[in-house]
């Protein structure tokens, strides 16, 4: 048992009314207090005295002043605040396909799916480039193919689906017996086959209907030059294809129907751009 000197729990006590802003009177009587119950119970004495006069309470172990004092704002306004909703997980848990549909949705379809510009210069490029040039000048700039451009190949099939036909069978099935293709009345007379180092090859069996349209279309549009007028296509252009892809790689489907031979009976064909 330590025995406190009776000055040092004076000084103390006259300490903690001074740091509480008490008067001197105060001061006094926390000094006082001690001083009546000497030896043991002195520092026992201290903790009442001193909590009873308010300003300045010592710690203590006592639970119940804690209980009674009310949350502060920020601890009030946490309690009362909403709780998280009880849909927020399953979206959250969700988003993940959120995220792909929207992707899917979203994405642009494959770049010109429906274009036939787009899909006859693919073909064009994997399949004439080699003999008729990428600008289809053809023998003029030392292709082995007869010139496209500048409106050439629209001058010899005044009609796309007679080029349809000539593209579709080639020199060998798309020519006349004398050796003529393409239209009898061409300015300068018609064309003929085997006057250049290459051949026309067939392409019914290695490019699809709708392949065989958009380099067509393709080809006339990008090559014509100003002889091309959209208007003399009956139908068979870059609208009318993106308009109806299928009838119009049914027209190729009629015209391949009508077989070999240098003057195939197109008025038969049921044009789907009219
Ligand atoms: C192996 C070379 C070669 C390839 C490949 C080729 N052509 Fe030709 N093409 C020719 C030749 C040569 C002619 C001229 C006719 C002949 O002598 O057979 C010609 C003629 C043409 C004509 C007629 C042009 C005119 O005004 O007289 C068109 C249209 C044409 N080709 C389109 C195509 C298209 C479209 C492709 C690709 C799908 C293609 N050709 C692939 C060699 C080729």
């Amino acid at each position: 048992m330590t025995e406190i000197p009776e000055h040092l729990l004076k000084r103390a006590a006259a300490a903690r009314a001074k740091a509480a802003g008490g008067a001197a009177p105060a001061d006094d009587a926390a000094a006082e207090a001690p001083k009546a119950d000497a030896g043991d119970a002195a520092p026992a004495a201290v903790a009442p005295a001193a909590k009873a006069k308010g300003p300045a309470p010592l710690p203590t172990l006592d639970a119940e002043p804690a209980k009674s004092v009310p949350d502060i704002a920020v601890v009030a306004a946490a309690k009362s605040r909403k709780r998280v909703p009880f849909w927020a997980a399953p979206v959250l848990a969700l988003l993940p396909l959120w995220a792909f549909i929207y992707i899917f949705a979203i994405r642009p379809a494959p770049t010109g799916e429906t274009d036939p510009l787009v899909i006859g210069k693919e073909v064009y490029t994997a399949n004439c480039q080699s003999c008729h040039q990428a600008d289809g000048s053809g023998a003029t700039t030392g292709g082995s193919g007869q010139q496209l451009n500048d409106g050439h190949a629209v001058t010899t099939f005044k009609d796309p689906l007679a080029m349809v036909h000539w593209i579709a069978f080639g020199a060998t099935g798309g020519a006349r017996d004398d050796g003529t293709y393409g239209d009898v009345d061409r300015p300068g007379g018609p064309m003929n086959v085997g006057t250049l180092g290459g051949v026309m090859p067939n392409f019914d069996t290695t490019l699809t209907p709708e392949e065989i349209a958009a380099v067509t279309i393709f080809v006339r549009e990008e090559f014509g030059g100003d002889v091309y007028d959209p208007e003399a296509e009956q139908g068979f252009t870059v609208d009318g294809f993106e308009a109806d892809p299928e009838g119009i790689a049914k027209e190729v489907e009629d015209v391949i129907a009508l077989g070999e031979g240098g003057d195939p009976d197109l008025g038969s064909v049921t044009r789907a751009g009219q």
